[in-house]
């Protein structure tokens, strides 16, 4: 490619670790669309003759033809897929293929390509995020009412309805969608016209090429347009808080599922057996949700090390900005569809979770709130109060509600029989009416509300 002045080719390795090929042939589509918008412009601003820009866009067409059909040809002489086409475009339509390139290069060439590919990305994680939301919403629904213990330092805390708990998890995802929502708002300038790092002299619509291909306008600063990859580490911190999310909602599951807890039982198809262990069913994909986590947090951490240092404009470095992005990708969509499957199969085993809400003295709360309410005492002297029935509880290996009432007059002369009532779990979850408490109706509210967000429900 620059042969003028260049006297031997490269050495091997240095052919090797130029090539780019091997990974950004996944934007052969987008690099057709920039080329195809680029010479149309080119045509209608009179830079190349309306009979050469017709050959080119009929040349891009065969070869996006063949891609579809066979792949990109992995020519790693060719460097990467912007040389990769252009010289196969050489081939199909003779040195016409040469005109394509003027008034662009390859900087703003790819970095056109890649806000492409990532917006797609979006588009396409928002879809997964949306149907994780409707898994999430619909199983709340089923269990408005179940109660569960609440947890705070993994200790029983209150009891909450595991509805509640599945709809903290849609208020994480609808946070992430519109992490992506702005992400791509940003994102959406064209840097097709930048050119090497300083614009062109020639007389290019850069408006055009920046409609033709969906931006909103072209970038400001072609500087900026060449060197920035903002968007894709808007992309990668986006899907890092996604995947720290269904990494805790992932944790939970194991949890839940190992046998000292019983709060779940993963489906068949959701776990795996012991080659050894015939008894064991295995929360797998669970498990691969958190270390996928983990592997994003590091593509994410790896582009920001990339970009740290780099002046302006264009370095080779940024070359490696696509791997970790593409490798996120990947394992993004993967832990957005286990996770959507696992909760839409998983069984929560309800009795067992009323069961630990009960014996963990979860409505210790309320006695301590019924006798600042009913017996007007304040509340730092009811939680003393509270403490002691606890502790006669515990010694008497008894839930609060199941202990006697001469029992709890004994330690408060102004406790009643109406005490009783506040104790069960369930009139606990019921009295928690604040706006976004864990009370069934709030629960059914908030689903209700989340249906409309969906479009589910009108
Ligand atoms: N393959 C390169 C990349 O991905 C394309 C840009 C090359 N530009 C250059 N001046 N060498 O970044």
């Amino acid at each position: 490619m620059w042969g003028g002045r260049f006297a031997e080719g490269p050495a091997a390795v240095m052919r090797e670790i130029n090539a780019s090929i091997p990974f950004d042939k996944r934007l052969w589509r987008q690099d057709i669309a920039g080329s195809i918008a680029h010479v149309r412009m080119q045509a209608a601003q009179g830079i190349i003759a309306a009979d050469d820009a017709a050959a080119i866009e009929q040349g891009l067409r065969t070869i996006e033809a063949e891609y579809e059909a066979n792949g990109v040809p992995e020519r790693i002489e060719l460097e990467d897929i912007h040389m990769v086409t252009e010289s196969r475009l050489a081939e199909l339509i003779g040195p016409t293929a040469g005109r394509l390139h003027t008034a662009r290069s390859r900087n703003d060439q790819v970095a056109t390509d890649f806000r492409l590919w990532v917006r797609d990305a979006i588009d396409a994680v928002d879809a997964g995020l949306k149907a994780l939301q409707v898994a999430l919403v619909t199983r709340a629904a089923e269990h408005a009412d179940s109660v569960m213990p609440g947890f705070t330092h993994l200790q029983v805390a209150q009891p909450v309805t595991l509805g509640h708990h599945l709809m903290a998890y849609y208020e994480m995802i609808r946070r992430d969608r519109s992490r992506f929502a702005d992400a791509r708002v940003r994102m959406n300038e064209c840097p097709l016209g930048a050119a090497a790092l300083a614009g062109t002299g020639f007389p290019i619509d850069r408006s055009a090429t920046a409609a033709a291909l969906g931006f909103d306008k072209p970038t400001d600063n072609s500087l900026d347009s060449v060197s920035d990859r903002d968007f894709a580490l808007d992309y990668l911190m986006s899907a890092t808080q996604v995947a720290l999310h269904l990494s805790r909602l992932a944790e939970e599951f194991i949890i839940w599922a190992s046998q000292p807890y019983g709060f779940v039982k993963l489906s068949d198809a959701w776990s795996t057996g012991s080659s050894i262990m015939p008894q064991k069913r295995n929360p797998d994909a669970a498990e691969l949700v958190r270390g996928h986590a983990g592997r994003i947090v590091g593509a994410m951490t790896s582009l920001v090390i990339t970009m740290k240092g780099l002046p302006l404009a264009y370095s080779k470095d940024m070359q490696d900005d696509k791997p970790p992005v593409f490798e996120a990708h990947d394992l993004l969509g993967l832990a957005i569809a286990a996770m959507t499957g696992m909760i839409e199969s998983v069984s929560f085993q309800v009795p067992r979770l009323r069961q630990v809400a009960e014996v963990g003295f979860s409505t210790a709360t309320d006695l301590a709130d019924w006798l600042v309410r009913d017996a007007g005492i304040p509340f730092r002297e009811a939680h003393h109060i509270t403490g002691r029935a606890v502790k006669l509880a515990e010694e008497e290996g008894v839930a609060l509600d199941m202990l006697d009432l001469a029992a709890l007059k004994n330690i408060d002369p102004r406790i009643d029989e109406r005490v009783f009532a506040a104790l069960s779990v369930d009139s606990s979850v019921a009295s928690r009416k604040s706006h976004g408490g864990t009370a069934p109706d709030q629960v059914r509210a908030r689903i209700a509300d989340a249906r409309i967000a969906l479009e589910l429900d009108r």
